[in-house]
């Protein structure tokens, strides 16, 4: 059992170790059995079969160890199998499975809610409605807008992730491989331009000119007073983890604001201490009338929620919401423990803490790199917290370098360090480490990536 500075304790060895000839038997019989009854349609980025996991690593079927840079895509925050989760599911399952909230309630629901309406920004009253998926919430908060405005019109943002149902498929911008062939699509959905500083033509713009931009392209194409919504995520997440300029979310909200728009901020991604604070949207102050939220909320358990003005929320008549899992009461007793752990151990201080060891190493990489710190294979390196990306080009230039990005996932995870990548041209690393992991393997991890990029650039 290891420890880090803040005392957290891990179940199992927090080391890298992999066979070189992995995927080993046990694995590959399972993509055998697999490729005989799962659907083709549902990828995997890593060839082999998960036996346990804890802290940063996690452990395959064939007894390999691999650090996990990507947290089941940013939802194993507090680790996949966090102590206070693990008793407080246990303990709740003890008790009961399920009952349905809409049928027969619970105190775990409504303390979810009270604990949610503590921690999103903004004092004014608030109510919550707990869900299963980031996409379910994003459909409901946008359901909630359209009913409370009496309005139709939606704004989501190029390089905008928000699910893959079909009205968050509309939302979605990237075809490939999220909406190619399963149109039509969910209609009164406009796209509008994002800020996405290294790629603007026009480097010097601000925040604010990009939300000029986008407001006046709303204006000319829809009208400010025919939206409901704006749904935006403060920092992108499948589209390359893009970070608007400063600026860019203040001026937007504002404007949504005196036009009686509801302003969402989708922050399936990045919420729960993921970006070094509770939201992503605290960094600039932005209260949204709605937040959604997923994936970090409750340690692996399938649990999403909205929250947002009480005024919007409770506009919608009794049973216009709900669903017969939302809030299951084990993923409610999940989410209690999480967010007690995200407090305990001070997860948005790690988060910090996870960036300043991360963009140390990057920027010396990048700087060691042939063509230096502004002209080499590394475009960009962003991000906030424990969110953190590096963009790769063609080096000296800005066109987009996928099969490096490729290469360099391929490469970590052969030395054992799962990597995701993503972005709308696909050129995107992306680092989503647990919260609780220690310094050394985080190191350890960014050594390897530092190697890869090296071998391959
Ligand atoms: C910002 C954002 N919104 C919505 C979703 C959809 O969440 P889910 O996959 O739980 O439906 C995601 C998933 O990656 C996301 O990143």
């Amino acid at each position: 059992m290891t420890t880090t500075a803040n005392e957290i304790t891990y179940r199992l060895e927090q080391k890298r170790r992999v066979q070189a000839d992995f995927p080993g038997p046990k694995s590959v019989a399972l993509t055998e059995r697999r490729k005989a009854v799962v659907a083709a349609g549902v990828a995997s980025s890593v060839p082999v079969y998960v036996a346990d996991a804890d802290g940063g690593i996690i452990h395959d079927v064939d007894g390999n160890s691999f650090i996990d840079l990507g947290s089941g895509i940013a939802v194993t925050s507090v680790g996949a199998s966090d102590p206070a989760v693990v008793g407080a599911v246990k303990e709740a399952v003890e008790h009961f499975t399920h009952t349905c909230f809409m049928v027969t309630p619970y105190e775990g629901y409504v303390a979810v809610a009270e604990q949610l309406n503590k921690l999103t920004p903004g004092t004014h009253e608030k109510r919550t409605v707990l869900f299963n998926s980031g996409a379910e919430a994003v459909e409901n908060a946008i359901k909630v807008a359209r009913l409370a405005t009496g309005r139709d019109a939606v704004v989501a943002f190029d390089h905008a992730y928000h699910g893959r149902t079909n009205l968050t498929m509309a939302l979605t911008a990237k075809a490939m491989p999220y909406k190619t062939n399963f149109g039509p699509f969910a209609p009164e959905v406009y796209r509008m331009p994002m800020s996405y500083p290294f790629r603007e033509e026009n480097p010097q713009i601000t925040g604010a000119e990009a939300a000029k931009r986008a407001i006046t392209a709303i204006e000319k194409q829809i009208g400010g007073d025919q939206v409901a919504a704006i749904i935006i995520e403060p920092i992108q997440g499948e589209g390359g983890f893009i970070v608007p300029a400063e600026g860019f979310l203040p001026a937007l909200s504002a404007w949504a604001k005196e036009k009686g728009i509801v302003f969402i901020a989708d922050e399936v991604q990045s919420g729960f201490c993921r970006t070094g604070e509770w939201f992503a949207v605290d960094h600039e102050g932005i209260v949204p009338d709605i937040i959604t939220m997923a994936k970090g909320i409750a340690g692996g358990m399938p649990l999403s929620a909205i929250t947002g003005r009480a005024d919007l929320l409770d506009a919608v008549h009794p049973g216009g919401l709900g669903g017969t899992y939302g809030g299951n009461p084990v993923a409610c007793a999940a989410a209690l423990a999480s967010i007690g752990s995200m407090q305990e151990y001070d997860l948005s201080a790690r988060a910090k803490h996870i960036e300043e060891l991360s963009f140390g190493k990057l920027r010396e990489l990048a700087a060691a790199l042939p063509g230096g710190a502004e002209g080499s294979v590394i475009g960009d390196i962003r991000g906030r917290g424990a969110m953190l990306a590096i963009e790769l080009v063609q080096a000296g230039s800005k066109e987009p370098n996928p099969e490096l990005t490729k290469a360099v996932a391929a490469a970590c995870l052969k030395e054992g360090v799962i990597i995701l990548t993503c972005g709308t041209y696909g050129n995107v690393i992306r680092l989503l480490p647990p919260l609780v992991i220690s310094d050394e393997l985080l190191l350890d991890g960014l050594e390897v990536l530092a190697t890869a990029i090296r071998a391959n650039a």
